[in-house]
């Protein structure tokens, strides 16, 4: 009989080695967000910081953004890349403002019909915003969850995702998603990394397929070239 948790562990691990300052996790709201989700999508986190204080000192509130012009917008999303995503944010804005009275919803229904936002973001508002039950699987968790249920499969397969996120749905707790959610993406960002990953440092290796059978670094297995 096991007595591990997963979710406890990652839990545990975050309160102690996760990340708490990161601009959008203060004074959070379902805004910051949604903002910072978009900008975290292609651009890891130390490139987004300065942009996203930018970003909200010139759009402070989901109004503020939806008055800019894309003209203004894309000036202020300069340097970061995909500037679909700052398009998209803008109509995000637009649309919030239009049909939901200002109002990003705390349901998944919902926040599936706004332009841009997709099954991860609409997951990363309910969990961070809202401390709701919301599935999020980005690249770092598809790798920790790869490694830690040893999941074959090319990465960027369609299989290989749908396990991916059934995994996720079995293991995504109903309570303190918020902590969740972080320490997964901490964890497979800051631990759980690419090449060199910490296992000495990993809350999750006693039940870590991937240590078990010493695969830790040919899984995930990578896209037939
Ligand atoms: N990547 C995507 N969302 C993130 C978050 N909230 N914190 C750190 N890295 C992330």
């Amino acid at each position: 009989l096991s007595t591990f948790s997963f979710v406890e562990s990652v839990n545990a691990w975050q309160q102690q080695h996760g990340r708490h300052q990161l601009p959008w996790q203060l004074n959070v709201n379902p805004y910051k967000v949604l903002v910072s989700e978009i900008m975290l999508q292609q651009t890891q986190v130390a490139t987004v910081i300065p942009y996203f204080e930018r970003w909200m000192q010139n759009f402070p509130t989901v109004e503020a953004l939806a008055q800019a012009t894309e003209d203004q917008v894309l000036n202020c999303w300069q340097g970061l890349g995909y500037y679909s995503r700052a398009r998209n944010l803008r109509r995000a804005a637009l649309y919030i403002t239009a049909e939901l009275a200002g109002q990003i919803p705390a349901d998944i229904e919902e926040l599936r019909k706004i332009p841009g936002i997709g099954p991860y973001t609409a997951g990363a508002i309910l969990s961070f915003a809202f401390n709701q039950r919301g599935v999020i699987v980005d690249g770092n968790v598809k790798r920790l969850f790869a490694r830690y249920f040893g999941i074959r499969g090319a990465v960027n397969s369609t299989a290989f995702s749908k396990t991916v996120w059934a995994y996720a749905e079995a293991v995504t707790p109903t309570q303190d998603n918020r902590r969740f959610a972080q320490g997964l993406l901490d964890l497979g960002s800051t631990v759980c990394k690419p090449r060199l990953p910490l296992c000495d440092a990993c809350p999750l290796r006693p039940e870590c397929f991937a240590w078990a059978h010493n695969q830790v670094e040919s899984l995930p297995e990578r896209s037939p070239k």
